[in-house]
């Protein structure tokens, strides 16, 4: 147990439910890794949405910025100011949207703050797909508890291997 694991857990979010997380890790001596099961707001269902919407549609930046962006609930409201079907989600949906109140997402994947890492870079000038680091969303009716591939060094490195990209520490690390 060393000052990265500290900087892993401390780097990943201020809330206390994540330093009481940090603090048991340090007990268990660095035993938690892998972060609890998140649990969202609204039951968002990536299967019906994406039959007609590209992900960048909602996850604007992807293409753009080394991050991809959580849609904000202005997005939501091009379809949501109305009632859409007879789903008590999408009810809450439409109750965000009328408020003007931002959905308060959870997310699951982040990169401690000492790695660098570019959805533009990957995305767009690697041609990777979303599904090679996010596993399929589009038969997902609900959203993800974890992580479909937790975020390691080992698995980074893997596939730049694979695909003969730098993996140079200071590639990654700055
Ligand atoms: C282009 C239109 C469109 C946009 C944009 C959109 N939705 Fe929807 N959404 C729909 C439609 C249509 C349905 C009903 C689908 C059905 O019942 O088959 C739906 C259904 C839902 C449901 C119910 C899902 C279920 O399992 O019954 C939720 C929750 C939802 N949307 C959340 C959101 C959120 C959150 C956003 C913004 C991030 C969003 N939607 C953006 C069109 C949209
Ligand atoms: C209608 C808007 C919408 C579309 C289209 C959409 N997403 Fe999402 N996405 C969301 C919302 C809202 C969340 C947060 C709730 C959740 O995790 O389900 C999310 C969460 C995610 C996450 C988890 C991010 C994190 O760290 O928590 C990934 C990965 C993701 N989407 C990938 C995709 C991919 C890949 C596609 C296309 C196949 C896609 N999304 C299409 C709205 C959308
Ligand atoms: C090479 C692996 C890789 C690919 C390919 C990839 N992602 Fe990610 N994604 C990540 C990593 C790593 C993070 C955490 C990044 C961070 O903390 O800055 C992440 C975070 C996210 C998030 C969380 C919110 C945010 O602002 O970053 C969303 C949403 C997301 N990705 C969607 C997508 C979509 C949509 C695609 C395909 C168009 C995609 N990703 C392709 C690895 C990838
Ligand atoms: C599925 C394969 C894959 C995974 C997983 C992956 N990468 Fe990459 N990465 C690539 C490819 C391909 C490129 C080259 C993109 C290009 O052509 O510019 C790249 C490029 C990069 C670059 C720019 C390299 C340079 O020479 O400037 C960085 C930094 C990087 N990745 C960081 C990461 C990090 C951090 C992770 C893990 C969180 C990761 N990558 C996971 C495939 C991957
Ligand atoms: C392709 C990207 C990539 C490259 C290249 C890379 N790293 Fe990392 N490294 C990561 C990511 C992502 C993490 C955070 C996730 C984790 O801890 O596995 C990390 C974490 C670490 C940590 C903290 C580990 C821990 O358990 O807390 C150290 C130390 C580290 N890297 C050293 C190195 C050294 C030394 C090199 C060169 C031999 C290197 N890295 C090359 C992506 C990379």
């Amino acid at each position: 147990m060393g000052r990265d694991e500290v900087a892993v857990e401390s780097s990943f979010s201020s809330q206390s439910k994540k330093v009481a997380l940090a603090l048991a890790c340090l007990v268990a001596l660095g035993a938690c890794k892998s972060a609890p099961p998140v649990s969202q707001p609204v039951q968002f269902n990536h299967a019906v949405h994406v039959k007609a919407l590209q992900c960048n549609f909602c996850h604007q930046y992807v293409q753009k910025a080394d991050f991809a962006g959580i849609p904000p609930v202005k997005v939501c409201a091009t379809c949501h100011r109305g009632k859409v079907s007879g789903s008590a989600e999408a009810e809450k949906v439409r109750a965000f949207v009328k408020e003007r109140r931002e959905i308060p997402w959870q997310r699951i994947y982040r990169v401690p703050s000492y790695v660098n890492f570019s959805h533009r870079r990957h995305v767009l000038l690697g041609g990777l797909q979303c599904e090679s680091c996010h596993g399929d969303l589009r038969a997902a009716s609900t959203p993800q508890p974890r992580p479909a591939f937790a975020i390691s060094m080992d698995r980074c490195m893997a596939c730049h291997d694979e695909r003969k990209v730098d993996t140079d520490c200071l590639t990654c690390h700055h």
